[in-house]
């Protein structure tokens, strides 16, 4: 599978118009987005870093599968850190004009093909996390909940990860990690599906 990087968007302007199925990475800063996607890529296409707020464009990488259509992975910036402002808010001007192409647009970016909504195992159920969940149900985006950084818990710690999860959102998360690669085929296989249901837009 080849995978290459393609552009960054700092705003709706630079998004590209190509006519190519996306899924996106959504999910608070470092929880682990731009890991994940690596892990799928298998290669270091995006940087990662130890302190929050490392992607603060909407970054878009291309992937062609063996089989079946090319596709682009989009990296978008964490909610929950914003300078100033601690508790963040939910999504910050460039995300919402990702989704939507500006404040005045209703209609989704017909590219999105589904959206990976990651979570800290650590940290079920946090506002924002529930904020976002509630966001994307409401807008009719194909959600995979997915919680990462399952190899920093015991075993006991991630049963109730996992439940409080599933008290929280009202559904399963994908329990999974960017480290040991955890998931990640159970992710490829969500993504492949999707990838394969979306519908060009007609235009
Ligand atoms: P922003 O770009 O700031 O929004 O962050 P991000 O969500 O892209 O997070 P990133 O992938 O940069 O990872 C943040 C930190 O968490 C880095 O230090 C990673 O090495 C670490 N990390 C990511 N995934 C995992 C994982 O599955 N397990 C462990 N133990 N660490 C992880
Ligand atoms: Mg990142």
């Amino acid at each position: 599978m080849a995978a290459e990087f393609v552009t960054s968007a700092a705003s709706a302007r630079d998004l590209p118009r190509e006519p190519v199925a996306e899924l996106v990475f959504a999910g608070r800063s470092n929880v682990g987005k731009s890991s994940v996607i690596n892990a799928l890529a298998r290669q270091p296409l995006a940087r990662t870093s130890a302190a929050p707020g490392k992607t603060r464009l909407a970054n878009f990488y291309r992937l062609r599968p063996e089989r079946g259509a090319a596709f682009h992975l989009v990296d978008l910036p964490g909610y929950g850190y914003a300078r100033g402002d601690r508790e963040g808010r939910a999504f910050e001007p460039l995300v919402q004009e990702y989704f939507f192409g500006g404040p005045a647009q209703r209609q989704l970016r017909p590219a999105i093909a589904g959206v990976v909504l990651l979570i800290d195992a650590r940290h079920p159920g946090l506002a924002s996390d529930l904020e976002a969940a509630g966001w994307f149900a409401a807008h009719g985006c194909a959600v995979r909940l997915a919680a990462t950084k399952v190899d920093k818990l015991s075993r006991a710690d991630r049963q109730r990860a996992d439940a409080a999860i599933r008290r929280a959102f009202g559904v399963d998360a994908l329990m999974m990690s960017a480290q040991t690669g955890e998931g990640i085929e159970e992710l490829w296989v969500w993504i492949a599906q999707q990838v394969e249901q979306w519908k060009q837009p007609s235009r």
